[in-house]
């Protein structure tokens, strides 16, 4: 499936110099978005503390940035060493970028790079009257089958191919061009 961005959006990974941007759109989420991400009323510091943790060995995260600003991610990392070939995905997307095919994109490239990871199932960590993030997972049946129940999606076809390596090669080019570009937009801001 291929969605167009929204005007000004560009979708690139997140690596531990971005904590600082992660923890800054963690802080912007509104209070039910903040809710339906964290799976409950979380603080601040809580979210600055998980901003800084996050992105541990083996994590994942996808960024979608408008003019430079941080405004959705994508969070996918192993479920533990103990539960080979699972992971556990989460997206967070700011209320104005909500509804606008974001959350779809994103879920695209966390299924591609779990994929070439060789996850077998997803664990969302979604609460499961979310109703929207269901929607979202339901457009992807063909890769991911859910149980709602339990709220883990089985990846299609879990092994990599050189196509699909070569599909987050290609995203990943583009998505460091616009990086580097934000690095160089920040250092001359500063
Ligand atoms: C859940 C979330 C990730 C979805 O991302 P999104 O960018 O809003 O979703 P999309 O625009 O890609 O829409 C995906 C599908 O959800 C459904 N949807 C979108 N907006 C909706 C709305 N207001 N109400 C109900 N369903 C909706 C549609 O089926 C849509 O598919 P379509 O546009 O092809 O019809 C995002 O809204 C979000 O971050 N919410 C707050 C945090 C959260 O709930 N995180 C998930 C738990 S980890």
């Amino acid at each position: 499936m291929n969605h167009p961005l929204p005007y000004g959006g560009s979708i690139r990974k997140l690596w531990v110099a971005d904590a600082e941007l992660y923890r800054d759109h963690l802080l912007r989420l509104d209070p039910q978005s903040r809710r339906s991400r964290f799976a409950g009323a979380v603080s601040d510091q809580f979210l600055i503390d998980y901003a800084d943790l996050a992105f541990g060995i083996d994590a994942i995260l996808h960024g979608f940035f408008v003019h430079g600003t941080l405004r959705g991610a994508a969070e996918l990392r192993p479920a533990g060493p103990a539960i080979p070939r699972e992971g556990e995905a989460a997206f967070s997307i700011e209320k104005p970028w909500q509804s606008h095919g974001v959350g779809s994109i994103l879920l695209e490239r966390t299924l591609l790079a779990a994929r070439n990871r060789g996850f077998k199932f997803l664990h969302m960590a979604c609460l499961v009257d979310n109703k929207r993030m269901q929607q979202l997972a339901r457009k992807y049946d063909a890769e991911l089958s859910f149980d709602f129940g339990t709220v883990v999606g089985e990846v299609a076809a879990a092994r990599p191919t050189p196509l699909s390596l070569l599909r987050e090669i290609i995203a990943d080019g583009h998505g460091f061009a616009t990086a580097m570009f934000d690095v160089q937009a920040r250092m001359l801001a500063g």
